[in-house]
């Protein structure tokens, strides 16, 4: 049966025992198993949005809603990710780094990515991404999607980059910009006066 103390305490077990993803990866598998237990102690999703629900410099987990159609630009989290879907779909695009070393004279570095595979996670699915993953996030569906989100170290203290979803060039993460995908979503869903 989940409950959130006790996924959070498993997390921080499990991250003991092993650094990597690996074991944090089961205790998410073990969880989304039953989205209905989930459902129950988080809430049926009412709005997009972050919540945390742990934090520290090495772990860091959310709650995290995708809004109808709601899609987010690529972007890194420089440590390992494990995605969990307990309502919904999130369908993932995997980027690669392109054209670093020609255009690093030019543009400092900046890198531009391309697509290289893709993943549909549905609801009871799990995946963990590695450090270096680029990754962009689609919900495809006309409702709320529901993931918890686990990663292996400080997820709002650790500088990132993004890359633009128009151009494909990286820039520097701007949590400001990623809330207001968010907020906008909030928007659609709830029309002021709606
Ligand atoms: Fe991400």
């Amino acid at each position: 049966m989940f409950e959130r103390d006790r996924f959070i305490a498993d997390c921080r077990a499990a991250l003991a025992a092993d650094r990597s993803h690996r074991a944090v990866r089961e205790v998410v598998a073990r969880a989304v198993a039953e989205p209905a237990a989930m459902l129950r102690d988080l809430g049926e999703p009412r709005r997009a949005g972050l919540t945390r629900l742990y934090h520290s410099p090495e772990l860091t987990i959310l709650n995290l809603v995708w809004g109808p159609g709601m899609s987010i630009m690529p972007h890194e989290h420089r440590m390992w990710a494990v995605i969990g879907i307990y309502t919904g779909r999130e369908d993932n695009i995997f980027w690669r780094r392109v054209g670093e070393e020609e255009e690093a004279a030019a543009t400092v570095g900046r890198s531009r990515v391309e697509a290289a595979g893709a993943r549909s996670l549905c609801t009871g699915d799990c995946a963990a991404l590695g450090r270096d993953i680029v990754h962009s996030v689609l919900n495809p569906i006309p409702r709320l999607t529901g993931a918890i989100h686990v990663y292996g170290g400080d997820f709002f203290g650790t500088t990132r980059s993004e890359w633009d979803p128009e151009t494909l060039r990286e820039q520097p993460c701007d949590t400001a910009r990623v809330m207001q995908l968010f907020e906008d979503a909030n928007s659609a869903l709830h029309p002021p006066g709606g």
